[in-house]
């Protein structure tokens, strides 16, 4: 009798083993996410983010392709996605337009698609799902309402007397590069006598905003605003501010965007003024 019931025992564990493994299981789902590359702190940090939280979600699995600043590269990736067959693709958008194609590949698989950050041009937008990102024309508007106040504050601004700015722009034709612009001019509107003397992109790194500034510098004499897209060129340009003999944050207004560690520094030293927050953890 003994050895029916241990043979009893036996059998009901391993239907519980089998319909626990068969039913109860949770699904994995594939997220194939395609970031554009390395270019900024903020960048880094909006990698961290994406990667940790899907990484603590035991029902999520991350497939992660980094695009190098190449749109080539992630229509590639994309497509390797759909390929795959995962259950969703998230990417941030290098520029705005040029996904179309691959956007009515992913609708016709079935493959819901969430932007991250930066998003595709309007007449793409019906062929992804949402997007997590942050509104950079009100950034735009932040940074020039922010210099608004400050050269009040200051008594730099007589309403009269032409106001100097120089402005980092980011990749062109991205999202934030169109619309920080965008915003930061639709504020301008109110002060006539602000003028952006020079426009050059910087596309958002380090290095190209030092050596876009060192050419800004050179061209013209008399600079009192600096407006950079983001903090890492407007570190960028404050290296080339200082070899050229001036005083970042003194002689020359700072003004960047993301509020990343490496500008809060600037920011202690006194040698930027102003960032504006745009946060990475999406
Ligand atoms: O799209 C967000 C922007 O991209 C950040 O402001 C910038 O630092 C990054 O590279």
């Amino acid at each position: 009798m003994k050895k029916w019931i241990n043979l009893f025992v036996v059998l009901a564990l391993m239907v519980l083993v089998i319909s626990i493994s068969v039913v109860g299981a949770p699904k994995t789902w594939v997220v194939g996410f395609s970031q554009i590359g390395a270019e900024s702190e903020w960048r880094n940090a909006n990698t961290f983010s994406v990667q940790h939280a899907i990484g603590e979600d035991p029902t999520l699995l991350l497939v992660f392709s980094d695009a190098q600043q190449k749109q080539e590269n992630q229509i590639k990736a994309l497509r390797s996605f759909i390929a795959r067959k995962v259950d969703c693709i998230a990417f941030t958008a290098l520029v705005e337009t040029g996904y179309g194609p691959v956007l009515e590949e992913a609708k016709r698989a079935g493959i819901p698609v969430i932007m991250i950050d930066r998003d595709v041009a309007k007449e793409d937008r019906h062929l992804r799902l949402t997007i997590m990102g942050s509104d950079f024309v009100e950034e735009g508007k932040k940074a020039a309402n922010w210099l608004a106040d400050y050269l009040k504050k200051k008594g730099l601004d007589d309403g009269k007397k032409q106001i100097n700015i120089v402005e980092l722009q980011g990749t062109v034709g991205s999202a934030p590069a169109i619309e920080r612009k965008k915003g930061f001019e639709e504020a301008m509107k109110t002060h006539p006598n602000w003028k952006i003397v020079r426009s050059q992109t910087g596309n958002f790194p380090r290095s190209e905003g030092k050596a876009v500034m060192e050419a800004f510098l050179k061209a013209e004499k008399n600079i009192n605003v600096l407006y950079a897209h983001n903090d890492d060129m407007a570190i960028g340009a404050i290296q080339a501010i200082q070899e050229a003999g001036l005083k970042p944050g003194e002689d020359i207004i700072i003004i960047g965007v993301d509020a990343v560690k490496g500008a809060f520094a600037e920011i202690m030293a006194g040698r930027m003024n102003c960032t504006v927050e745009c946060s990475p953890l999406l």
